[in-house]
């Protein structure tokens, strides 16, 4: 694949530096979901069966450049603790005496990489000293590979480095998916603008046989169609462009799927009272909350005569109920064909795995990435710098 894994490097008693994603939800110092944390056990377990000593470079949210408490690792550690079953280590201030000094089946993780402004400037000074704590350089942050940063990039030129167990476990998946998928292919792309997916359409009509748009966006290609969308949150300004990449889609052979049918409702809140028209028919005063049963019908009709399906973004309002009805619908579709063999169906990007999570289907999809802006910059087709950085002769 051009990088290496943990199998191609000798780990024994050397320390190795491993670049995790731990950057999870988190209420009131409490960690709420850890996927994230559960997702790099598998690495983390390798490396110590190996005889290695993992030190664990991380960021947590965006303190811009210097050190602010609430985004402290310290408070991920009790999960982190508890996810591994073993004790973590903590260290403020690393210096490789302290590492070395720690006992060789220590996990052992160091504070916010972000607290400096070296970081995120991608300082070969910053890359330098994190290299000089460690041996071996492990990338496990699929998640943060868009980051070209001196945790995820510029020290992966500087030792011999490899991919971690998530790390391929995301590329196997995102190239079964976009890079060489079984034909037909169809994308689901949702969400709330155009402007923010410009980028990821474009890109997706040139490869896709389908592309299912949903959500807020999904407004704005009504309207650019001539459809009335009464009150409904669309870019306006966006309708030209949309006609462009109906026009683009045309010419690729790409099968367009937008909404036939609609749910509207007057207010924008959880159990609105709500009525299902046809895709031209919102009226004056309302406004597009989720695709109707119609759309989920045609969709599912997709599903079935597809092999692989990618998926960004929601179809409707998910987080007011019953406005998800049509994702949970889709997804619970997708799901079927997938435990029936028939599907290769693989999710990511921010909303996506919570709705994903919310529809109870997580779980049965082919494959569920835990990467928010990184999932999006591949399938724009973006070069990701702390992949590309895995890629060189070593
Ligand atoms: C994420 O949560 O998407 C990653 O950890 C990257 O974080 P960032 O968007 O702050 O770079
Ligand atoms: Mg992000």
């Amino acid at each position: 694949m051009g990088w290496k894994t943990l199998d191609d490097m000798d780990l024994g008693g050397k320390v190795v530096l491993v670049r995790v994603d731990i950057n999870v939800p988190m209420e009131d110092g409490r960690v709420t979901d850890a996927t994230r944390i559960e997702r790099i056990k598998p690495t983390i377990d390798d490396v110590l069966a190996a005889g290695g000593k993992p030190v664990l470079l991380a960021h947590f949210g965006r303190p811009k450049g210097k050190p602010v408490p609430e985004m402290s690792l310290r408070h991920v550690q009790p999960a982190l603790e508890s996810v591994l079953g073993r004790e973590v280590t903590f260290i403020e201030r690393p210096d490789r005496a302290a590492i070395d000094a720690a006992p060789s089946d220590a996990v052992i993780l160091i504070e916010n990489t972000r607290f400096s402004p070296m970081e995120e400037a991608n300082d070969p000074e910053m890359a330098q000293f994190l290299a000089s704590l460690g041996d071996v350089y492990v990338n496990d942050a699929f998640s943060a590979a868009h980051r070209a940063h001196a945790s995820t990039e510029g020290i992966a030129r500087l030792l011999p480095a490899a991919a971690g167990r998530l790390m391929e476990a995301e590329l196997s998946a995102l190239e079964k998916a976009l890079g060489s998928p079984e034909r037909p292919l169809v994308a689901v792309v949702g969400g709330a603008k155009v402007s923010t997916k410009l980028d990821l359409l474009s890109n997706l009509l040139r490869k896709v046989d389908s592309l299912v748009i949903g959500g807020g966006m999904a407004n704005t290609f009504l309207a650019a169609q001539g459809f009335e969308i009464g009150n409904s949150l669309a870019e306006r300004d966006m309708t030209d462009t949309a006609r462009d990449i109906l026009s683009k889609a045309d010419e690729a052979a790409c099968e367009i799927v937008l909404p036939m049918d609609i749910v509207v409702a007057r207010e924008f809140r959880a159990g609105a009272p709500h009525e299902t028209v046809g895709a031209g028919a919102c009226p004056d005063d309302a406004m597009i909350l989720d695709a109707g049963p119609g759309t989920v019908e045609r969709i599912a009709e997709v599903f079935e005569k597809s092999k692989t399906l990618v998926w960004n973004g929601p179809l409707g309002a998910f987080e007011i109920p019953p406005f998800d009805s049509a994702t949970v619908a889709a997804a619970q579709k997708a799901a079927e064909l997938t435990e029936a063999g028939r599907l290769v169906s693989v999710a990511g990007g921010g909303d996506t795995v919570s709705a994903l999570i919310a529809a109870g289907v997580a779980e049965r999809f082919s494959y569920v990435s835990t990467a928010g802006g990184a999932f999006l910059e591949w399938m724009e087709g973006k070069e990701l710098p702390g992949v590309a950085a895995l890629m060189q002769d070593q």
